[in-house]
């Protein structure tokens, strides 16, 4: 979603706001612009890329060392050239950059217009900038107060950075909801939505919270909440490098983050898994052990990927610890009237950790008297700020829209924690919890035979990127595979698919089948074989082509399937680990030969952050 990049300091601000806004691409987003500041601000900005966005100011004067940058996936009118940002306020004032929504935005406007304001964009955002003029002329207060009084009065969620040209030295921002990153350098101050536009200027970060202000200015950095009470800035060391956020030579991020799943994984177990003493440890739940053990539910939220790991977290407590679990999308548990005990245990899953209707759902359960947990990858993310205690993934940054190594990093993160809850109740014995810690550490060599096979799964994409509908097929914990196997294909390649339990094919999509409609099927070694055997012969009766995904070695299948991809023999709860990775790779492929925009397909963003 919406973007945001700042600088005030000595060097040019365009290149490093440029360079930002690049950076932050990936989030998604439909128009681009930047304002300057010299001896008067200057805007840019057009509907488009950035690159549009430099074709657009190519031969302007862009000179100037202080600047914001944005980039806005429309919520609030169309995505064209006067609804981008930044925002001018009507006597020019003022400018903003703001990601978020203000829920009162037209009781305010139509207020701002009986004052006699006008408005030159469809946004909220605009009514925002007159908002703080109008306060500023009116009351004749610093640029400072006028932003506080003016976000007083409003209802919504925000993440926003103002110039104000009579104040031109100084940067103010302020967040509620939407998250923004202080980077502290030498005689200058960078601001972003979120780390990845600072990592090649400075570790030093400071994590705005929700309600504080932050004047800054080449030397200082004032931070205090929206009610002027003084705060002391805390200032972090970030654990990441540029690398991280490079394509490192792969074409594309989510090609990268694919075979990274063989580092990701080893990283979300390093320390947690310990081969030598058969242990699981992990250190940010171990004080809410005892409740887990004893937990009379849990109830999973998520949304996307996140829900789909969190459908397998299902099966996994159920089986090792006997432990009745929901799983709900984030945006319905928190629009119904759901039922929350007090001892319920929530678990919150969400790589970003800035998903609004995730977000929303974690307060719920926290009112109604929850102990909540969380699952997530980016660190100081708004997410793990707002549960009682958590997990990281430590999947390493995740810049493709599609997720895939985050979303082994969650399944991991969740058996992980199902075994050492199910072991410590006394349902999982020892033999096999110690057999899965085994197990394990056996997973980064497996995913790598996977991962040789790319150039044969390169092929078989080539057989169905003219499909136009798919359908994937599981059972057990595989179902929840079949899934994500359909959710990546719909969102990488726009093709239709859908994701099934294998028996309930015959409930319905069954008839769907057709000699034109590929049936991906999960189908390893496992209790449900025999009926996954019988499933694939009900397609090929109706003539679907089935590209199966089958354990090493399986001639049954072989035999009648279309395609199929062999991966190594592992024990069936961690079989979805490796079983997703020839998916997502089949997905990858397709939508690269149907000429898709493998990195930012359309109309998604990375992180949801609006409800
Ligand atoms: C799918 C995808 C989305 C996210 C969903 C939740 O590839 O990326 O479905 O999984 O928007 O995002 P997080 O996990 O950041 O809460």
């Amino acid at each position: 979603m919406c973007g945001i990049v700042g600088y005030i300091g000595d060097k040019q601000a365009y290149p490093i706001l440029i360079n930002g806004l690049k950076r932050l691409e990936y989030r998604g987003y439909d128009s681009a612009g930047v304002a300057l500041r010299t001896n008067r601000t200057q805007v840019f900005k057009c509907k488009g890329k950035v690159q549009d966005l430099e074709n657009h100011a190519k031969g302007s004067d862009v000179s100037g060392s202080i600047g914001i940058g944005h980039t806005r996936w429309a919520t609030h009118g169309e995505p064209n050239d006067q609804n981008a940002h930044p925002h001018s306020s009507m006597n020019n004032k003022f400018v903003i950059i703001h990601n978020g929504i203000i829920e009162n935005y037209s009781s305010l406007k139509e207020k701002l217009i009986k004052r006699g304001y006008t408005f030159q964009s469809d946004t909220d955002t605009e009514v925002l900038a007159n908002l703080i003029e109008y306060i500023y002329l009116k009351g004749e207060v610093s640029a400072e107060l006028a932003v506080r009084l003016a976000l007083t009065k409003v209802v919504g969620a925000y993440g926003l950075v103002v110039i104000c040209d009579d104040e031109p030295d100084k940067l103010i921002a302020a967040r509620k909801g939407s998250p923004l990153v202080v980077g502290v350098g030498n005689g200058e101050y960078f601001l972003a939505s979120d780390a990845t536009p600072i990592i090649e200027y400075t570790n030093s970060v400071i994590y705005l919270n929700d309600n504080d202000v932050a004047i800054i200015s080449r030397d200082e950095l004032v931070l205090k909440t929206i009610q002027n009470d003084k705060l002391t800035p805390h200032i972090q060391q970030l654990d990441l490098d540029i690398e991280q956020i490079e394509k490192g030579g792969y074409d594309h991020f989510m090609l990268k983050e694919i075979f990274e799943q063989t580092s990701s994984i080893h990283d979300t177990i390093r320390g947690r898994i310990s081969t030598t003493n058969k242990e699981v440890f992990l250190g940010g739940i171990n004080d809410v052990i005892p409740q887990l053990v004893n937990a009379r539910r849990i109830l999973i939220i998520g949304c996307g990927t996140s829900w789909h790991a969190g459908m397998v977290g299902e099966y996994l407590f159920e089986e090792f610890a006997r432990i009745p679990v929901e799983v709900e999308y984030a945006s319905e548990f928190r629009y119904r009237n759901p039922v929350i005990f007090k001892d319920d245990i929530v678990l919150a899953i969400s790589q970003s950790g800035e998903t609004a209707d995730t977000l929303a759902a974690i307060k719920l359960a926290k009112e109604a008297g929850a102990t909540v947990l969380g699952i997530c990858n980016v660190v100081g993310s708004s997410i793990p700020r707002e549960t009682h205690a958590g997990v990281y993934t430590h999947a390493g940054p995740e810049i493709g829209v599609a997720s895939t190594k985050a979303f082994t990093a969650q399944v991991t993160v969740l058996t992980m924690m199902a075994m050492l809850v199910g072991y410590r109740k006394g349902t999982l014995s020892k033999e096999v919890y110690q057999e899965l810690i085994a197990e394990f550490a056996n997973l980064p060599e497996k995913i790598k035979r996977i991962l040789d096979k790319e150039e044969d799964i390169k092929e078989l994409s080539k057989k169905y990127m003219d499909s136009t509908n798919a359908l994937y097929l599981g059972r057990g914990f595989l179902f929840p595979v079949a899934l994500e196997g359909a959710l990546k294909l719909k969102e990488i390649s726009y093709i239709h698919a859908e994701g099934y339990p294998a028996a309930e094919m015959k409930h319905g999509p069954i008839a769907l089948i057709d000699e034109q409609m590929p049936v991906f099927v999960v189908a390893t070694k496992d209790k449900s074989y025999e009926k996954i055997v019988s499933n694939i012969q009900e397609v090929k009766a109706r003539k679907g082509h089935v590209i199966a995904i089958v354990t090493e070695g399986d001639t049954v299948i072989s035999e009648m399937a279309d395609h199929v991809v062999e991966i190594p023999e592992t024990l069936e709860p961690l079989a979805p680990l490796l079983t997703v990775i020839p998916f997502q790779l089949i997905s990858y492929y397709i939508a690269v030969y149907r000429g898709c925009n493998v990195d930012q397909p359309r109309n998604l963003a990375k992180s949801v952050t609006v409800e």
